[in-house]
């Protein structure tokens, strides 16, 4: 089948039972044409409500974020391991593993918008909402990872707000990776409550 005429066979399927036209038929043509002329813009089509700029910030900014938590709890995975905590080392080397993929998924997102990630590691703490601390000792560690877990739970809360219906796909990862979170930050108090008991 040559492919003019697999383009001639589409208006035939549109037509109902009773052979009258569907006024739900999209306009094909236009939407092709249109992906065509925007190919460059990857994914992102005519529809997309949000202002690109500011999302592809957001975005840049978080994985910088996510970036940091994965050094952070790598550090702390380590400086746990080394004091024979394993419990609380194989939370810190858990949570780091999905920082990390976090960070995956953001980056990810970032080149489907047409931008590009950013992993210069000279801004990478300016950048970040949360801190690189190190933590002195068990319960210091724990404590800082609980804070950052704070401060990213409030800030994607808050992406997700601005993103609200303008960019559904970009509030779907900010939401499922907020969740994550939520429970990265249960996590840290309950190993404090632990230690402090
Ligand atoms: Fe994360
Ligand atoms: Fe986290």
């Amino acid at each position: 089948m040559s492919k003019s005429s697999a383009v001639k066979a589409a208006p035939a399927q549109s037509k109902g039972p009773a052979g009258k036209s569907d006024p739900f038929v999209l306009d094909m043509e236009k939407i092709r044409a249109s992906a065509r002329q925007h190919m460059d813009d990857g994914s992102v089509t005519s529809t997309y409500g949000a202002d690109k700029e500011v999302v592809l910030k957001l975005l840049n900014d978080s994985l910088a974020t996510e970036i940091v938590c994965t050094l952070r709890y790598k550090r702390h995975y380590f400086m746990a391991k080394g004091i024979h905590s394993e419990a609380v080392a194989s939370e810190f080397a858990q949570h780091a593993t999905e920082e990390q993929e976090h960070a995956d998924t953001i980056a990810e997102r970032i080149v489907q918008l047409g931008g590009e990630p950013n992993f210069a590691p000279d801004s990478l703490a300016s950048r970040a909402h949360s801190e690189y601390k190190e933590g002195a000792n068990l319960i210091d560690m724990i404590r800082e990872n609980l804070i950052a877990e704070r401060i990213a739970i409030d800030t994607y809360a808050e992406i997700i707000r601005y993103l609200g219906e303008k960019d559904v796909t970009t509030r779907r990862i900010f939401e499922t990776i907020l969740a994550v979170e939520e429970e990265h930050a249960d996590d840290m108090a309950d190993l404090l409550d632990g230690l402090d008991g």
